[in-house]
Protein backbone atom coordinates (compact mmCIF):
# COMPACT_ATOMS: atom_id res chain seq x y z
CA UNK A 1 0.00 0.00 0.00
CA UNK A 2 1.43 3.81 -0.97
CA UNK A 3 1.77 5.99 2.31
CA UNK A 4 0.15 9.21 1.50
CA UNK A 5 0.57 12.48 3.52
CA UNK A 6 -1.76 14.80 3.22
CA UNK A 7 -2.95 17.97 4.18
CA UNK A 8 -5.27 21.05 3.35
CA UNK A 9 -4.70 25.08 3.87
CA UNK A 10 -7.41 27.57 3.45
CA UNK A 11 -5.90 31.48 2.51
CA UNK A 12 -7.21 34.74 1.67
CA UNK A 13 -5.89 36.95 -1.07
CA UNK A 14 -4.83 40.46 0.41
CA UNK A 15 -4.73 43.98 -1.41
CA UNK A 16 -1.61 46.07 -0.52
CA UNK A 17 -1.91 49.23 0.54
CA UNK A 18 2.04 50.45 0.27
CA UNK A 19 2.66 48.38 -2.69
CA UNK A 20 5.22 45.86 -3.44
CA UNK A 21 6.93 46.12 -6.76
CA UNK A 22 10.46 45.30 -7.84
CA UNK A 23 12.96 43.31 -6.52
CA UNK A 24 16.41 43.01 -5.18
CA UNK A 25 18.77 42.17 -7.46
CA UNK A 26 20.83 39.83 -5.55
CA UNK A 27 18.40 36.97 -6.02
CA UNK A 28 16.26 34.89 -3.44
CA UNK A 29 13.28 36.51 -4.12
CA UNK A 30 13.24 39.55 -1.92
CA UNK A 31 11.22 42.70 -2.01
CA UNK A 32 13.17 45.75 -3.12
CA UNK A 33 10.61 47.80 -1.13
CA UNK A 34 8.80 47.74 1.67
CA UNK A 35 5.06 46.92 1.70
CA UNK A 36 1.60 46.62 3.70
CA UNK A 37 -1.91 45.16 3.14
CA UNK A 38 -4.69 43.40 4.53
CA UNK A 39 -5.97 40.05 4.45
CA UNK A 40 -9.26 39.87 2.68
CA UNK A 41 -12.21 37.71 4.44
CA UNK A 42 -14.98 36.25 2.06
CA UNK A 43 -12.75 35.17 -0.97
CA UNK A 44 -10.18 32.03 -0.48
CA UNK A 45 -8.33 29.35 -2.02
CA UNK A 46 -8.36 25.69 -0.95
CA UNK A 47 -5.34 23.73 -1.22
CA UNK A 48 -4.92 20.24 -0.70
CA UNK A 49 -1.29 18.40 -1.20
CA UNK A 50 -0.84 15.07 -0.82
CA UNK A 51 2.91 13.45 -1.03
CA UNK A 52 2.18 9.73 -2.69
CA UNK A 53 5.09 7.95 -3.80
CA UNK A 54 3.47 6.63 -6.72
CA UNK A 55 3.67 9.98 -8.29
CA UNK A 56 6.61 10.38 -10.90
CA UNK A 57 6.01 14.05 -11.15
CA UNK A 58 4.45 16.77 -9.38
CA UNK A 59 0.88 17.40 -10.43
CA UNK A 60 -1.29 20.91 -10.66
CA UNK A 61 -4.96 20.45 -10.54
CA UNK A 62 -6.58 23.92 -10.54
CA UNK A 63 -10.42 24.49 -10.16
CA UNK A 64 -11.09 21.04 -11.63
CA UNK A 65 -8.51 21.27 -14.15
CA UNK A 66 -5.00 19.38 -14.74
CA UNK A 67 -2.28 21.96 -15.45
CA UNK A 68 0.15 20.62 -18.02
CA UNK A 69 3.90 19.76 -16.33
CA UNK A 70 5.35 22.84 -18.52
CA UNK A 71 2.93 25.43 -17.00
CA UNK A 72 4.05 28.43 -15.57
CA UNK A 73 2.56 27.93 -12.40
CA UNK A 74 2.98 23.95 -12.46
CA UNK A 75 6.92 25.20 -12.05
CA UNK A 76 6.33 27.93 -9.27
CA UNK A 77 4.34 24.84 -7.48
CA UNK A 78 7.27 22.43 -8.06
CA UNK A 79 9.59 25.18 -7.00
CA UNK A 80 7.59 25.10 -3.44
CA UNK A 81 7.42 21.60 -2.62
CA UNK A 82 11.28 21.64 -3.84
CA UNK A 83 12.01 23.47 -1.05
CA UNK A 84 9.95 21.40 1.51
CA UNK A 85 11.48 18.45 -0.17
CA UNK A 86 14.67 19.45 0.92
CA UNK A 87 13.91 20.45 4.50
CA UNK A 88 11.84 17.67 5.48
CA UNK A 89 14.46 15.24 3.52
CA UNK A 90 10.71 13.51 1.99
CA UNK A 91 11.07 12.45 -1.95
CA UNK A 92 7.76 11.64 -2.87
CA UNK A 93 5.87 13.92 -5.49
CA UNK A 94 3.05 15.57 -4.81
CA UNK A 95 -0.31 16.14 -6.02
CA UNK A 96 -1.65 19.57 -5.26
CA UNK A 97 -5.50 20.36 -5.49
CA UNK A 98 -6.83 23.51 -5.36
CA UNK A 99 -9.84 25.99 -5.96
CA UNK A 100 -10.35 29.32 -5.47
CA UNK A 101 -14.43 30.54 -4.16
CA UNK A 102 -14.01 33.78 -6.35
CA UNK A 103 -13.12 34.20 -10.10
CA UNK A 104 -9.74 34.26 -11.41
CA UNK A 105 -10.62 34.65 -14.97
CA UNK A 106 -11.26 38.90 -14.42
CA UNK A 107 -7.18 38.45 -13.01
CA UNK A 108 -8.17 39.29 -10.19
CA UNK A 109 -5.02 38.54 -7.99
CA UNK A 110 -5.01 35.26 -6.77
CA UNK A 111 -1.27 34.21 -6.08
CA UNK A 112 -0.98 35.51 -2.95
CA UNK A 113 -3.86 32.85 -1.56
CA UNK A 114 -2.87 30.34 -3.64
CA UNK A 115 0.97 30.28 -2.64
CA UNK A 116 -0.03 30.83 0.82
CA UNK A 117 -2.28 28.38 1.29
CA UNK A 118 0.20 25.78 -0.89
CA UNK A 119 3.14 26.84 1.47
CA UNK A 120 1.08 25.74 4.73
CA UNK A 121 -0.47 22.62 3.22
CA UNK A 122 2.68 21.76 2.07
CA UNK A 123 4.62 22.23 5.03
CA UNK A 124 1.51 20.37 7.14
CA UNK A 125 1.60 17.23 5.15
CA UNK A 126 5.27 16.73 5.04
CA UNK A 127 5.92 17.44 8.44
CA UNK A 128 7.60 20.43 9.04
CA UNK A 129 6.12 23.16 11.14
CA UNK A 130 3.69 25.24 10.53
CA UNK A 131 4.56 28.70 12.30
CA UNK A 132 3.24 31.53 10.24
CA UNK A 133 6.64 33.08 9.88
CA UNK A 134 7.87 30.19 8.13
CA UNK A 135 4.77 29.83 6.43
CA UNK A 136 5.43 33.38 5.11
CA UNK A 137 8.74 32.79 4.36
CA UNK A 138 8.58 29.91 2.32
CA UNK A 139 5.36 31.09 0.15
CA UNK A 140 7.91 34.49 -0.04
CA UNK A 141 10.21 32.71 -1.80
CA UNK A 142 7.89 32.07 -4.62
CA UNK A 143 6.16 35.23 -4.36
CA UNK A 144 6.18 38.17 -2.35
CA UNK A 145 3.07 39.05 -1.84
CA UNK A 146 2.23 35.28 -0.61
CA UNK A 147 4.03 36.01 2.63
CA UNK A 148 1.61 38.68 3.75
CA UNK A 149 -1.46 36.09 3.00
CA UNK A 150 0.21 34.15 5.66
CA UNK A 151 -1.26 36.45 8.79
CA UNK A 152 -4.96 38.08 9.40
CA UNK A 153 -5.71 41.71 9.35
CA UNK A 154 -3.10 43.97 8.51
CA UNK A 155 0.57 43.05 7.74
CA UNK A 156 3.72 44.45 6.65
CA UNK A 157 6.86 42.83 4.80
CA UNK A 158 9.70 45.15 5.04
CA UNK A 159 12.62 44.82 2.09
CA UNK A 160 14.99 42.90 1.69
CA UNK A 161 18.47 43.99 2.74
CA UNK A 162 22.05 42.30 1.45
CA UNK A 163 22.67 38.57 2.54
CA UNK A 164 18.67 38.17 4.14
CA UNK A 165 17.88 34.51 2.75
CA UNK A 166 15.05 33.98 5.07
CA UNK A 167 12.53 37.07 5.11
CA UNK A 168 8.86 36.81 6.56
CA UNK A 169 6.18 39.06 6.84
CA UNK A 170 5.06 39.85 10.32
CA UNK A 171 1.19 41.05 11.53
CA UNK A 172 1.33 44.64 12.18
CA UNK A 173 -2.34 44.80 13.67
CA UNK A 174 -5.67 42.31 13.93
CA UNK A 175 -8.35 42.22 11.47
CA UNK A 176 -10.91 44.25 13.88
CA UNK A 177 -8.48 46.69 14.61
CA UNK A 178 -10.34 49.03 12.02
CA UNK A 179 -13.51 48.16 10.28
CA UNK A 180 -12.68 48.82 6.48
CA UNK A 181 -14.58 48.00 3.49
CA UNK A 182 -13.51 47.28 0.15
CA UNK A 183 -15.36 47.33 -3.32
CA UNK A 184 -13.34 46.01 -6.21
CA UNK A 185 -14.82 47.70 -9.32
CA UNK A 186 -14.46 44.56 -11.69
CA UNK A 187 -14.22 46.48 -15.02
CA UNK A 188 -13.07 43.63 -17.84
CA UNK A 189 -13.59 39.78 -17.57
CA UNK A 190 -11.45 39.43 -20.53
CA UNK A 191 -7.25 38.23 -21.38
CA UNK A 192 -4.60 37.73 -18.94
CA UNK A 193 -2.39 41.05 -18.21
CA UNK A 194 1.24 40.95 -18.10
CA UNK A 195 2.16 39.08 -14.53
CA UNK A 196 3.08 40.76 -11.68
CA UNK A 197 6.34 39.39 -11.75
CA UNK A 198 7.16 40.13 -15.44
CA UNK A 199 5.86 43.49 -15.26
CA UNK A 200 7.94 44.27 -12.29
CA UNK A 201 10.87 42.86 -14.25
CA UNK A 202 10.32 44.81 -16.91
CA UNK A 203 9.83 47.58 -14.95
CA UNK A 204 13.46 47.15 -13.36
CA UNK A 205 15.06 46.70 -16.40
CA UNK A 206 13.93 49.77 -19.02
CA UNK A 207 11.98 52.11 -16.88
CA UNK A 208 14.06 55.67 -16.05
CA UNK A 209 11.82 56.02 -12.94
CA UNK A 210 11.93 52.75 -11.29
CA UNK A 211 15.07 54.07 -9.10
CA UNK A 212 12.62 57.08 -8.21
CA UNK A 213 9.97 54.69 -7.10
CA UNK A 214 12.55 52.61 -5.10
CA UNK A 215 13.46 55.67 -3.44
CA UNK A 216 9.71 57.18 -2.72
CA UNK A 217 8.58 53.56 -1.54
CA UNK A 218 9.86 54.03 1.95
CA UNK A 219 8.14 57.46 3.05
CA UNK A 220 5.08 56.08 1.25
CA UNK A 221 5.12 52.71 3.54
CA UNK A 222 6.01 54.98 6.33
CA UNK A 223 2.76 57.47 5.99
CA UNK A 224 0.62 54.47 5.15
CA UNK A 225 1.78 52.18 8.35
CA UNK A 226 0.94 55.35 10.65
CA UNK A 227 -2.37 56.03 9.25
CA UNK A 228 -3.37 52.26 10.03
CA UNK A 229 -2.29 52.44 13.35
CA UNK A 230 -4.07 55.76 13.96
CA UNK A 231 -7.20 54.65 11.84
CA UNK A 232 -6.89 57.94 9.88
CA UNK A 233 -9.02 57.12 6.90
CA UNK A 234 -8.04 60.74 4.87
CA UNK A 235 -4.05 60.03 5.84
CA UNK A 236 -4.12 56.43 4.61
CA UNK A 237 -6.21 57.32 1.31
CA UNK A 238 -3.48 60.21 0.34
CA UNK A 239 -0.91 57.90 1.33
CA UNK A 240 -2.21 54.61 -0.06
CA UNK A 241 -3.08 56.65 -3.30
CA UNK A 242 0.27 57.98 -4.05
CA UNK A 243 1.84 54.42 -3.07
CA UNK A 244 -0.16 53.13 -6.33
CA UNK A 245 0.10 55.99 -8.37
CA UNK A 246 4.06 55.92 -7.85
CA UNK A 247 4.41 52.19 -8.77
CA UNK A 248 1.75 52.82 -12.04
CA UNK A 249 3.83 55.78 -12.75
CA UNK A 250 7.33 53.33 -12.87
CA UNK A 251 5.62 51.24 -14.88
CA UNK A 252 4.39 53.39 -17.63
CA UNK A 253 7.57 54.50 -18.18
CA UNK A 254 8.69 51.85 -18.89
CA UNK A 255 10.09 51.06 -22.10
CA UNK A 256 7.74 49.90 -24.19
CA UNK A 257 5.52 51.44 -21.55
CA UNK A 258 3.41 48.82 -19.43
CA UNK A 259 -0.03 50.44 -18.58
CA UNK A 260 -2.36 48.47 -16.88
CA UNK A 261 -5.21 50.56 -17.07
CA UNK A 262 -7.93 50.80 -19.09
CA UNK A 263 -10.43 53.74 -19.77
CA UNK A 264 -12.92 52.53 -16.55
CA UNK A 265 -10.08 52.34 -14.57
CA UNK A 266 -9.48 56.17 -14.92
CA UNK A 267 -13.39 56.63 -14.53
CA UNK A 268 -13.15 54.79 -11.66
CA UNK A 269 -10.70 56.76 -10.08
CA UNK A 270 -12.10 59.79 -11.25
CA UNK A 271 -15.59 58.58 -9.62
CA UNK A 272 -13.81 57.79 -6.33
CA UNK A 273 -12.47 61.41 -6.34
CA UNK A 274 -16.41 62.53 -7.03
CA UNK A 275 -17.33 60.64 -3.72
CA UNK A 276 -14.47 62.26 -1.72
CA UNK A 277 -15.26 66.26 -2.53
CA UNK A 278 -19.15 65.14 -1.34
CA UNK A 279 -17.84 64.12 1.76
CA UNK A 280 -17.81 60.44 1.14
CA UNK A 281 -14.60 58.49 2.40
CA UNK A 282 -13.04 56.53 -0.41
CA UNK A 283 -10.14 55.78 -1.81
CA UNK A 284 -8.81 54.11 -4.29
CA UNK A 285 -5.26 51.30 -5.01
CA UNK A 286 -5.17 49.29 -8.62
CA UNK A 287 -2.42 46.56 -8.66
CA UNK A 288 -1.19 44.53 -12.05
CA UNK A 289 -4.83 45.48 -13.86
CA UNK A 290 -7.33 47.42 -15.01
CA UNK A 291 -9.27 46.78 -11.80
CA UNK A 292 -9.77 49.24 -8.72
CA UNK A 293 -9.77 48.20 -5.19
CA UNK A 294 -11.93 51.49 -3.21
CA UNK A 295 -11.96 51.27 0.00
CA UNK A 296 -14.47 52.88 2.78
CA UNK A 297 -16.34 52.87 5.76
CA UNK A 298 -18.74 49.77 6.38
CA UNK A 299 -21.43 52.77 6.55
CA UNK A 300 -20.63 54.61 3.47
CA UNK A 301 -19.72 50.67 1.50
CA UNK A 302 -23.55 50.92 0.01
CA UNK A 303 -23.36 53.99 -1.34
CA UNK A 304 -19.91 53.60 -2.95
CA UNK A 305 -20.96 50.48 -4.37
CA UNK A 306 -23.89 52.24 -6.20
CA UNK A 307 -21.65 55.02 -7.34
CA UNK A 308 -19.01 52.71 -8.35
CA UNK A 309 -21.58 50.23 -10.44
CA UNK A 310 -22.95 53.45 -12.21
CA UNK A 311 -19.56 53.97 -14.41
CA UNK A 312 -19.84 53.42 -17.51
CA UNK A 313 -17.19 49.95 -17.54
CA UNK A 314 -17.49 48.72 -14.49
CA UNK A 315 -18.81 45.37 -15.07
CA UNK A 316 -19.76 44.18 -11.75
CA UNK A 317 -18.41 44.63 -7.89
CA UNK A 318 -16.93 42.31 -5.52
CA UNK A 319 -17.04 43.78 -1.56
CA UNK A 320 -14.88 42.44 1.10
CA UNK A 321 -13.72 43.08 4.63
CA UNK A 322 -10.83 42.18 6.79
CA UNK A 323 -9.77 39.10 7.53
CA UNK A 324 -7.99 36.05 9.18
CA UNK A 325 -4.50 34.69 8.09
CA UNK A 326 -3.89 31.49 6.43
CA UNK A 327 -5.30 28.32 8.43
CA UNK A 328 -5.16 24.19 8.23
CA UNK A 329 -8.48 22.71 7.43
CA UNK A 330 -10.57 21.44 10.54
CA UNK A 331 -9.67 17.93 8.93
CA UNK A 332 -5.99 18.34 8.24
CA UNK A 333 -3.66 17.48 10.90
CA UNK A 334 -0.99 16.89 8.42
CA UNK A 335 1.05 14.13 7.79
C1 LIG B 1 0.97 44.87 -7.77
O1 LIG B 1 3.72 38.99 -5.43
O2 LIG B 1 2.51 38.66 -7.62
O3 LIG B 1 0.05 43.12 -6.43
O4 LIG B 1 6.81 38.15 -6.15
O5 LIG B 1 6.93 38.03 -8.62
O6 LIG B 1 5.22 36.66 -7.40
P1 LIG B 1 6.04 37.93 -7.42
O7 LIG B 1 4.98 39.12 -7.59
P2 LIG B 1 3.59 39.33 -6.86
O8 LIG B 1 3.42 40.93 -7.02
C2 LIG B 1 2.35 41.63 -6.47
C3 LIG B 1 2.40 43.05 -6.95
C4 LIG B 1 1.21 43.91 -6.60
C5 LIG B 1 1.46 44.77 -5.36
C6 LIG B 1 1.44 44.06 -4.03
O9 LIG B 1 0.68 43.08 -3.85
O10 LIG B 1 2.17 44.52 -3.14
Amino acid sequence: MTVVSRATAIAHPNIALAKYWGKRADGHNLPAVPSLSVTLAGMATTTEVAFDASLDRDELHLGGAALPPDAEATRRVAGLLDRVRAASGRRERARVVSRNDFPTAAGLASSASAFAALALAASAAAGLPTAPALVSDLARKTSVSAARSAFGGFVELRAGRPGDEALAATPLAPEDHWPLAVVIAVTREGPKDVGSSDGMRHTAMTSPYFPAWVDAAPSLFDAVRAAVLARDLAALGAAAEASALCMHASSIAASPGLLYWTGATVEVIAAVRRLRAQGTPAFFTIDAGPHVKVFTTPEAQAAVGAALLAVPGVLRTITAVPGGGARLAPSSGGA
